[in-house]
């Protein structure tokens, strides 16, 4: 099979498209035919060696993947093959196939093909957790996405107006800010530009916000935890701008806030029914048409560099799948 491999921690650049021998399959594990892979920030900073998990190389990158269960090893309940699947995966997905264990798998709904659903789980089921248990948003508050443009950013966005929340998009430019409002969006501020805060607080009638979903970090930090409403939830989702903030904690003592951390991966780990509900309520909504996934650009499994290198360079909107 081929395999989009990485052999040294170190720059997009350097993955290398490779034939590989099938990895042997053990017993509890499944073999996936990849359909298609989502690109995630993620895939970028495991390349570089700079994310939480660092795997054995070679690797291939790419955390979610669509396809079909090609093969079952011993003790495999729930799955057969010839399934239609989507599953995340960590690493290994930028490649023709890959072993995975049933706990990873989703069955694919009929009503999503298989490029959607290659770039939707990670995105829909982290903001959908943030969202619901980490910051138990209500109809009516008002959510302050940053990033919003941008994969979970856009997931957040759809999710947070199907519950009934009135949604604040944040992002660096007006392209992204008028992509943000399709995606249902009621009010957007541009944060690269003078008076982000003053915007805010007229927005907000002086009140500030009640959540904010946070996947950017590094100094969007301060001046957004200085706009949050009493009693609000800022949830820390990621740091896509490469800088960990420092929390000033005296503002969450005078906004009477809460810094929520949000690990959708170890969610998954120790609350799988939790976690089973969600997707079945994200699945509903999509069938709904109430949350619409934007795959707005594919590139063949064989270009994911440049793949990676749109994503790093902070020029998708929505997300990027390949196709394999
Ligand atoms: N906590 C969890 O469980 C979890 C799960 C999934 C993802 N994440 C994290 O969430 C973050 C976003 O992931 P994503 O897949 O949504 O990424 P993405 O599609 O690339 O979106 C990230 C957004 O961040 C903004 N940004 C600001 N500074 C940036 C920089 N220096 N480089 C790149 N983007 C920058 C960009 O918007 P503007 O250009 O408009 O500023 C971009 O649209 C990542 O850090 C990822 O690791 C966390």
């Amino acid at each position: 099979m081929r395999a989009m491999l990485c052999k040294a921690f170190g720059p997009i650049d350097d993955l290398a498209l490779e034939e590989m021998p099938s990895a042997a399959l053990a017993a509890g594990e499944v073999r996936i035919k990849v359909a298609a892979c989502g690109v995630n920030f993620p895939d970028v900073l495991i390349v570089e060696g700079k994310y939480q998990f660092k795997p054995d190389r070679p690797f291939a990158p790419g955390g979610e993947v669509s396809g079909t269960v090609a093969e079952v090893g011993a003790d495999v309940t729930g799955f057969k093959v010839g399934d239609a699947v989507m599953a995340t995966t960590l690493w290994g997905g930028f490649a023709e196939e890959v072993v995975t264990t049933p706990d990873r798998l989703l069955r694919r709904p009929p009503t999503m093909d298989e490029t959607t659903a290659a770039g939707f789980a990670l995105t829909y089921g982290t903001s959908y957790h943030a969202l619901v248990q980490r910051a138990a948003i209500q109809p009516g508050e008002t959510l302050l996405v940053l990033g919003a443009a941008g994969g979970v950013g856009v997931a957040a966005i759809q999710i947070a107006k199907a519950l009934g929340a009135r949604v604040i998009a944040a992002a660096g430019s007006a392209d992204k800010l008028a992509f943000a409002r399709e995606q249902g969006a009621d009010e957007v501020v541009n944060y690269t530009e003078d008076g982000y805060r003053d915007r805010l607080k007229e927005l907000t009638g002086g009140r500030g916000v009640d959540v904010i979903y946070d996947p950017v970090g590094g100094d969007l930090m301060d001046p957004s935890l200085r706009s949050m409403a009493w009693n609000g939830r800022y949830l820390v989702v990621g740091f896509a701008s490469g800088e960990i903030p420092k929390i000033p904690a005296n503002l969450t003592l005078l906004k009477g806030c809460a810094v929520v951390g949000v690990f959708w991966g170890q969610f998954r780990r120790n609350e799988p029914q939790v976690e089973a509900e969600n997707f079945r309520r994200l699945f509903e909504l999509h069938a709904e048409d109430r949350i619409k996934p934007v795959i707005s650009q594919t590139f063949p499994l064989a270009q994911a560099r440049d793949a990676l290198a749109v994503l790093a360079g902070r020029k998708v909107k929505g997300k990027i799948v390949l196709t394999v």
